[in-house]
């Protein structure tokens, strides 16, 4: 069965070309830890994307703290090349943990580098999806929420469904850091051909 068939997505108002070229999409993880369950889960969702969807991970651990001071004529290169490179992007993907019922500290700066300077928002368009990464049971529902209700603001057209709250992360990743439980594998191929439509959807043309 075609990817993209109508028996798929029976809501989508034309055939998707999987001829097109491929849709970049940049990967923001909310975790700066080496070790972090939300990067290996970036990876394991790369693995499953669409041949559709081109994904790469864009770094926010180096940004320094948003400072409105700095945003003159001569901004931080680090904010200047990560704004370049979400501009760049036809979609961008956020995989994050919960930190007490919010995003990551460094998740929302990212989030305010790129909505700078006034009127020139990184952010501004791009089709969004979401996925919450816990080692609890909740699936980090609150920082997913909390992310979404910043993206409305920043314009993002976010995938409704499926939503992903990933939980009990610690016991799905072998030794290597590669997912090895099968369900959550399918799991996250349907959420990527779902957000795969989406992209297509509302691509801006
Ligand atoms: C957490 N953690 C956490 N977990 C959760 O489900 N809800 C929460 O509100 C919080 N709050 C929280 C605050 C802070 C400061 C830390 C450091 C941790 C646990 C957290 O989700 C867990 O450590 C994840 O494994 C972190 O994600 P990465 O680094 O594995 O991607």
């Amino acid at each position: 069965m075609a990817l993209f068939s109508r028996e798929n997505f029976p809501y989508l108002p034309f055939t998707i070309n999987a001829m097109n070229a491929p849709r970049n999409v940049a990967v923001i993880v909310g975790s700066l830890r080496k070790d972090s369950f939300s990067r290996k889960m970036a990876h394991a969702l790369a693995a499953v994307a669409p041949a559709s969807l081109r994904l790469q991970i864009v770094e926010i651990g180096p940004l320094p703290l948003y400072n409105q001071d700095l945003d003159g004529a001569d901004p931080p290169a680090a904010w200047v090349s990560f704004r370049e490179r979400i501009r760049a992007s036809d979609a961008v993907l956020f995989v994050t943990p919960e930190y007490n019922r919010s995003v990551p500290a460094a998740l929302k700066n990212a989030l305010d580098v790129g909505s700078r300077p006034y009127g020139k928002s990184a952010w501004n368009g791009k089709p969004g999806a979401v996925v919450g990464v816990s080692q609890g049971a909740l699936g980090a529902f609150g920082a997913n929420h909390h992310l979404r209700q910043s993206l409305v603001f920043l314009n993002v057209p976010t995938l409704q469904q499926p939503e992903a709250y990933i939980g009990g992360a610690a016991g799905l990743f072998d030794a290597n850091g590669t997912l090895s439980n099968e369900s959550t594998r399918d799991f996250l191929r349907k959420f990527m051909e779902a957000f795969a439509a989406w992209i297509e959807v509302n691509q801006r043309r």
